[in-house]
């Protein structure tokens, strides 16, 4: 860099995983974390689908089970989430979309109005439209707070599929043959039953979140987690883009480390 110009290279963190015993440890600090924000709650929380989270959120209903009633009621009343993602061409009433999961993993074991968790329209006649209209929404309610994501095994966060820059914003993209493949458990196995796009937030989106909570379980995932935290940031493994926020937590397994 010549001498006086200005930086253009954001900041890289350096992350330091949590490394906890297993998925199910990962799994209570994570919900931990997630009622403690929604006990104070600032912002939106930022949500994620996926095997990773499915035990989260089963912590999560038994630790507001727990609490004591009023503040379980306040954490109910002032509950607003947006989901990253939602496949195209999926109803909220197909058992396979994020909204039907959702609906069964958060909205009914926590006792939620539905009407505070958002997720993108998989519907929508036009999806780059209803993509729009999705960034703008969470814009609009103040931007993510805490952002929880998973990881896919091709460094994909949300649905930001290689390459994916730093500064996209929430768009309908097409999904790649080895994520259509990751995901197929949900649809019978069969990765051609897999909705060949989606619409995501972005990594824009995602990278404005006040806090970032990066979850990763199961020894599948230890080469991608080394990459995303040790390579240059790259379009190539959008995790990656991770290392340039302030606030991310990564939470790990053994397994995840390798
Ligand atoms: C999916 C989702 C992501 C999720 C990731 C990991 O494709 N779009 O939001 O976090 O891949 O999924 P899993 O937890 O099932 O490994």
């Amino acid at each position: 860099m010549r001498h006086g110009a200005p930086s253009t290279t954001p900041t890289t963190t350096v992350v330091k995983p949590v490394v906890l015993a297993d998925a199910a440890a990962v799994a209570e600090r994570v919900a931990a974390l997630l009622l403690a924000d929604r006990l104070r709650p600032e912002r939106p929380l930022g949500l994620a689908t996926g095997r990773t989270m499915e035990p989260v959120y089963a912590s999560l209903a038994r630790r507001l089970g727990r609490l004591e009633p009023a503040l379980a009621a306040r954490v109910r009343d002032t509950w607003c989430s947006f989901n990253l993602d939602e496949y195209v061409g999926l109803a909220p009433q197909d058992p396979t979309s994020f909204a039907a999961t959702m609906a069964r993993q958060l909205v009914a074991p926590l006792g939620l109005d539905p009407g505070r968790v958002w997720l993108p329209d998989g519907r929508a006649d036009d999806p780059e439209a209803e993509a729009r209209r999705y960034g703008a929404a969470v814009a609009g309610a103040g931007g993510i707070g805490l952002q929880v994501l998973g990881l896919g095994l091709n460094g994909h966060v949300g649905f930001n599929e290689p390459p994916s820059d730093a500064g996209v914003a929430c768009r309908c993209v097409t999904l790649s043959d080895h994520t259509r493949r990751q995901n197929a458990g949900a649809f019978g196995g069969d990765p051609d039953a897999v909705p060949r796009q989606a619409i995501t937030l972005g990594m824009a989106e995602i990278l404005s979140a006040r806090r970032v909570l990066l979850v990763v379980t199961g020894a599948e995932k230890a080469a991608v987690l080394r990459r995303a935290l040790a390579e240059p940031p790259t379009a190539e493994l959008p995790a990656s883009w991770l290392q340039h926020h302030p606030g991310v937590t990564v939470i790990a397994d053994t397994g995840a480390m390798g």
